[in-house]
């Protein structure tokens, strides 16, 4: 198989190791400046200094190689989002709107919009409509520097729509260059057709725990999730749907204290849960259990933004406890509307505090763990999935500094260029 070089970097920036960094180790950023990489049979092989690479395989090409020129830009490890929704139809732009005329997400929601509204449109597209937005999202993932993701069904919220969402994940992905790897989120929300009754919820729970969950799991889902938040699930709701989802094979992840402090950070630490998302809300109870548990915090400040919240995750304090901080573009139609992990950097630097390095750290290394793949991909080291992201700039600095722009140029996928200058392009 034919080498891919990267040569003449002006940087070449990663997180380094098979686990999530925490504290101080979330920070810490190896930099080689004026660097060249090789992948060879779809993973890292080598790197180094420019100087190194001539000095260990000389200075012209092999016939086969492909050759990437570096100058100017920057080398980092292709990035993961650990936490979208992307399989879904319809659009919520109004509703974006009626915040910005005082409404919050929570009335928006009890007045018939929010989830339901897209649950209506998403049972209402055909398997091949979800497929192709679906698979328009993966492309604009990839040219923004996501070459692996994780995605949720919970905008079908019925056995027959759960399932739909997930083979039109599934079409999307095949083939695709953006590795997917998929959530059962049934509980998203309450169906329309489940509410009026505590005994109906209870019904839509068991349905969730003894169907749908056994279900997306026989059809390839990896994890389980549920939005544990005043109003839709409660805590024990959430614990017995994560428990019948790990009884199926299925991983715990968590939307927890994201709107209110209801402790689901204390939930995801008891369950054993991978991650646990959101947590603008989290108490410091909870960021501790999270730190013994090891459980990785998936902060999304892009939807602190879009839904006007006034605060952040406290991340800082996470850093601090010794929490590994993940972030994720929450791409969903309600809450965050983008497929950038570049703008979300740009969030979790100005909002959050993270340092450029914790950013970088958070969004591939740690997001990669987030999704139980950090032995795998997550940074520049031989033997790493050859998963590359060139960005316009001539540090690591640019990724945020650059705002507002999308500062990826290159992103090649197991040692494949798939896009160059900005462009998809195709073997
Ligand atoms: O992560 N919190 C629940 N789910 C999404 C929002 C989904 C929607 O509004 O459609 C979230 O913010
Ligand atoms: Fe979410």
């Amino acid at each position: 198989m034919s080498r891919l070089v990267v040569r003449h970097l002006s940087q070449l920036a990663t997180p380094q190791g098979k686990a999530a960094r925490t504290g101080a180790a979330q920070g810490r950023i190896s930099r080689v400046e004026d660097a060249a990489l090789v992948c060879e049979d779809g993973r890292i092989s080598w790197i180094g200094t420019d100087a190194d690479f001539v000095a260990a395989h000389g200075d012209a090409p092999r016939a086969d190689d492909v050759v990437l020129d570096g100058r100017g830009k920057t080398a980092l490890p292709g990035f993961v989002d650990p936490h979208t929704h992307i399989p879904w139809a319809g659009y919520r732009e109004s509703e974006f709107n009626e915040r910005l005329k005082g409404k919050t997400y929570a009335e928006i929601a009890a007045a018939g919009g929010g989830i339901v509204s897209t649950v209506a449109a998403t049972r209402a597209a055909s398997v091949e409509e979800l497929a192709a937005v679906t698979g328009e999202r993966l492309d604009r993932m990839l040219l923004h520097g996501t070459t692996f993701c994780e995605a949720k069904t919970g905008y079908g919220l019925d056995l027959a729509s759960e399932r739909k969402q997930l083979a039109a994940l599934k079409a999307a992905a095949a083939g695709h260059p953006v590795g997917v790897v998929a959530t059962a989120l049934p509980g998203h929300e309450v169906p329309l057709e489940r509410r009026g009754s505590e005994a109906q919820k209870a019904r839509y729970v068991a349905e969730c725990c003894d169907e749908i969950l056994p279900a997306l799991a026989a059809d390839g889902a990896r994890f389980v999730d549920v939005f544990c938040e005043h109003g839709v699930f409660d805590l024990a709701e959430s614990r017995r749907i994560l428990e019948a989802g790990k009884a199926v094979g299925l991983a715990p992840r968590l939307h927890a204290d994201e709107l209110t402090p209801l402790g689901g950070a204390r939930l995801a630490a008891e369950v054993g849960a991978l991650s646990a998302d959101h947590l603008l809300f989290a108490q410091p109870d909870g960021i501790h259990a999270m730190a013994k548990a090891g459980v990785v915090a998936t902060l999304l400040p892009g939807t602190s933004v879009f839904l006007r919240m006034n605060r952040y995750a406290p991340a800082r304090e996470m850093v601090a406890s010794g929490v590994a901080v993940a972030l994720g573009t929450d791409c969903n139609p309600g809450s965050s509307y983008t497929e950038s992990l570049p703008a979300v950097a740009f969030f979790a630097t100005i909002g959050m505090g993270l340092t450029v390095e914790e950013a970088l750290t958070a969004m591939t290394l740690n997001a990669a763990a987030s999704v139980g793949e950090a032995a795998r991909r997550g940074t520049l080291e031989p033997g790493k999935a050859g998963d590359v992201v060139l960005v316009d700039g001539r540090n690591l600095e640019h990724l945020v500094y650059h705002y507002g722009v999308n500062p990826v140029t290159d992103v090649v996928v197991a040692g494949s260029q798939v896009v160059r200058d900005g462009r998809r392009i195709r073997a």
